[in-house]
């Protein structure tokens, strides 16, 4: 089968090679599924230029990708609840990695079926970022009537964020360039601010929660316009410390600088590492069934043209997520 392979850590377009290889082994817990649609994520570009190797260590080749949707083709004696032929998606674990691919293996307990109402193109857009959002905003206890600021409402994370936020009944604040800021709105935000002629601090104060997709001074600043009390949720800041700690990293600190942050507002700081989960993504199907959450595409590439794709969404400017078809 065809799939495309990290060869070793560097540029994209160095690193990436479409190779022919075998079909997955299938174990007794394990789904083999013939992929439809893979999903691309700025995680798969970080590994490919090295940014993670202390954290993920890889063998090359390795075929890259953690997003797909596709059909039950082969399943381990041990699998439950599903079927040959089911159509179904998953973000798939770390020591499954290979999305981008003609079939992954795919442990039966982080699949789910994928939404009926949605192309394979669609259900592939939704496992990483959608779990990533729900996750973190619920890491913070996002409620009714909660005020939130979600940074980069218009990429694969914060496009998902807006609509589950609002879903919960929060009122949203967003944040993303002039030429974005109509779908934006589209989605469900309550207040867009085009960061090209407006101050995001100036306009969303008093919050109860940040939610900070963007990091560096971004994680800092979000201190500055949450009340006294209010929440910090990051899924790029340093780690705090509960989560370093399950992270495997036992002797660390969290930085001075952000301790007093939390510390001077009263706030809940909380990194969240993405975990795949099929009870969430059962959760995530019956939110998109009820036009709750609509997945949000911005380009489908063929698996030929994969590495342009990942080129693309390396720019930063993805309008939503980014597709590799393989139907
Ligand atoms: N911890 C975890 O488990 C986890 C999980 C998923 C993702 N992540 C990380 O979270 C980050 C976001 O992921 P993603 O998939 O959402 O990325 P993405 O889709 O590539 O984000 C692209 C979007 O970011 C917007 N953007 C860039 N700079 C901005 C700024 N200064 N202010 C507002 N918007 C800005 C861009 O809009 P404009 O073109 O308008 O600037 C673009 O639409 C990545 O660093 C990713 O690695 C972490």
């Amino acid at each position: 089968m065809k799939a495309l392979q990290i060869v070793k850590y560097g540029a994209i377009k160095d690193s990436l090679s479409i190779n022919e290889v075998k079909k997955p082994a299938i174990k007794p817990n394990d789904i083999l599924v013939e992929v439809k649609a893979a999903s691309i994520n700025p995680i798969d570009y970080k590994l490919v230029e090295g940014h993670l190797k202390d954290m993920i260590s890889l063998k090359f080749p390795s075929t890259i990708g953690y997003d797909v949707s596709g059909v039950v083709a082969e399943k381990g004696t041990d699998v439950i609840n599903f079927e040959i032929g089911d159509e179904v998606y998953s973000r798939v674990p770390q020591e499954q990695m290979g999305t981008l691919a003609e079939y992954v293996a795919v442990n039966y307990k982080v699949v789910a079926k994928k939404p009926k109402n949605s192309s394979f193109e669609e259900a592939a857009a939704l496992p990483l970022t959608g779990l990533t959002a729900m996750q973190a905003l619920e890491s913070v206890g996002i409620k009714e009537n909660d005020r939130i600021l979600i940074h980069a409402g218009s990429g694969g994370v914060g496009s998902f964020a807006i609509q589950y936020a609002k879903a919960k009944g929060a009122i949203v604040y967003t944040t993303t360039s002039s030429k974005n800021v109509d779908w934006v709105k589209a989605l469900g935000a309550d207040r867009v601010i085009d960061y090209k002629t407006e101050d995001y601090k100036e306009v969303a104060k008093n919050l109860d929660i940040v939610f900070d997709t963007l990091g560096k001074d971004y994680t800092f600043d979000a201190f500055e316009i949450i009340k006294e009390g209010g929440r910090v949720a990051t899924i790029v800041g340093p780690p705090d410390e509960e989560t370093a700690k399950q992270m495997g990293m036992s002797d660390y600190k969290l930085p001075e600088k952000l301790s007093k942050l939390i510390e001077k507002k009263s706030a809940t700081y909380k990194l969240t590492w993405m975990q795949p989960n099929a009870e969430q993504l059962n959760t995530i199907k019956t939110l998109v069934e009820n036009g709750a959450i609509k997945p949000v595409i911005d380009f489908i590439y063929s698996l030929e043209d994969a590495v342009d794709a990942y080129e693309y969404l390396a720019t930063g400017k993805a309008k939503g997520k980014v597709i590799i078809s393989l139907s």
